[in-house]
């Protein structure tokens, strides 16, 4: 990618920062941009398409993945538009959300992005609450000893995020504000796990873990990806001369990551299809794996695979959520040896089998 494309994905992205800006400041009184009734149709059958998956059909969370709830109150009001847009269009990396941005591989366009996250904002109901950008003055050793008294069970130790979000994550802490942390600690988010400390905590104490919180950044700006060609239809099959591999599946239908990376050592043949965002495709995949997204539609899932007794495997970081929907879909067209990577992409790597197209940020 070079410098100019990468200034122009940037400064589009903080033109539209800009505008929106503009959009809730008019008039003094912050509210929620206007939105169009084909608009609200577009984001509406978007969201249905692309996130459903994992942040549930109704906004609830945790459909799959422990993906927050995209409805509290709590975090649409306090989460300004362009942080909400930022977080969908380069997701949060390294964890399983993705980036949705065209620039960055993904399947949206920013204009389809700010209307999704506009109608997000819409269907909370939620009245945009603005909080002051001040920094807040806290003790983050003190902090730090709050945090692993309280928070660790579902944030992790690191912050790296367990059944909650991460908090250490350098694209979260990018946006997020020492006022937005603190209203969430304070406030909770409503009808999640996420409880509200005011009463649990003194002031003091959460003061001092928003200063631990913001102490974990570690800088981060949006960087496009250098994108390669998708591979050519005729070129899915890994090794095309290769013996059929043995594959024990659990419940028919998983097999465990290690029979897969033996399969591949020993020059089995075997179609691998990578069923993430394309961005994480981008990113890095399993050397041979061809992108086929969770939100293809049934018609095209099965363009140039073959119908033979080719083992066909799907993964993705849900570990599951994303693989089963493509592998139902080929199932319903009649691909029987076909499974899904038991373990998931982030144990793939964690394990030390191959990946390709650069290790995640
Ligand atoms: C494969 C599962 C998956 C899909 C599909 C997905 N997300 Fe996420 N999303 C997550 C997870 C997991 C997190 C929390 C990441 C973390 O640990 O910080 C998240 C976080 C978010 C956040 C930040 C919320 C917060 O509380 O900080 C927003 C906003 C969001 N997703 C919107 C979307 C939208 C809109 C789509 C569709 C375009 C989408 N997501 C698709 C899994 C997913
Ligand atoms: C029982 C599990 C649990 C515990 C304990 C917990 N949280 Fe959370 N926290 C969550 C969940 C789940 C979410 C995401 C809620 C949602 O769906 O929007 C969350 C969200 C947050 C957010 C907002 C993140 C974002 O992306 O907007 C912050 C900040 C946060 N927690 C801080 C803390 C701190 C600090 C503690 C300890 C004092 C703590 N949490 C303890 C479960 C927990």
């Amino acid at each position: 990618m070079s410098s100019s494309s990468h200034h122009a994905v940037l400064s589009r992205f903080y033109v539209s920062i800009f505008f929106s800006f503009f959009v809730l400041s008019a008039g003094g009184q912050i509210r929620n941009a206007p939105l169009t009734k084909i608009d609200a149709e577009r984001a509406s059958k978007n969201y249905q398409q692309y996130c459903a998956l994992c942040h549930g059909t109704e906004r609830e969370g945790n459909a799959a993945d422990y993906a927050p709830s995209l409805r509290s109150k709590s975090l649409m009001s306090t989460m300004p538009l362009n942080f909400l847009a930022s977080s969908i269009g380069f997701g949060r990396p390294n964890t399983a959300m993705a980036a949705y941005l065209s620039d960055s591989g993904g399947p949206l366009t920013m204009k389809d992005i700010f209307i999704l996250a506009t109608w997000l904002k819409h269907q909370s109901g939620a009245e945009t609450i603005s909080l002051p950008l001040k920094p807040i003055d806290g003790d983050p050793v003190a902090g730090s000893a709050v945090y692993q008294q309280n928070c660790t069970e579902c944030h992790g130790v690191k912050a790296e995020g367990i059944t909650a979000p991460a908090l250490a994550n350098p694209a979260f802490l990018a946006f997020a504000t020492d006022e937005y942390i603190k209203y969430a600690i304070v406030n909770g988010r409503d009808n999640t796990e996420m409880q509200a400390f005011n009463e649990v905590l003194s002031d003091r104490q959460i003061n001092d873990l928003t200063a631990y919180i913001r102490s974990l950044t570690s800088g981060w700006s949006p960087e496009p990806k250098e994108l390669s060609p998708y591979p050519k239809p005729g070129a899915y099959v890994t090794n095309p001369n290769g013996d059929h591999p043995d594959f024990k599946l659990r419940e028919g239908r998983y097999v465990p990551m290690k029979q897969v990376a033996k399969a591949l050592k020993e020059g089995k043949r075997i179609v691998l299809l990578d069923t993430r965002t394309t961005s994480e495709w981008h990113n890095a995949h399993i050397p041979g794996a061809i992108p086929i997204p969770y939100y293809i539609t049934e018609e095209k899932v099965d363009e140039g695979l073959p119908k033979d007794k080719t083992w066909i495997i799907a993964y993705c970081s849900c570990p599951h959520a994303a693989s089963d929907k493509i592998i139902n879909m080929l199932r319903k067209k009649g691909f029987k040896n076909t499974a899904v990577i038991d373990e998931g992409f982030f144990n793939w790597i964690n394990a030390g089998h191959p990946i390709i197209g650069g290790k995640p940020e």
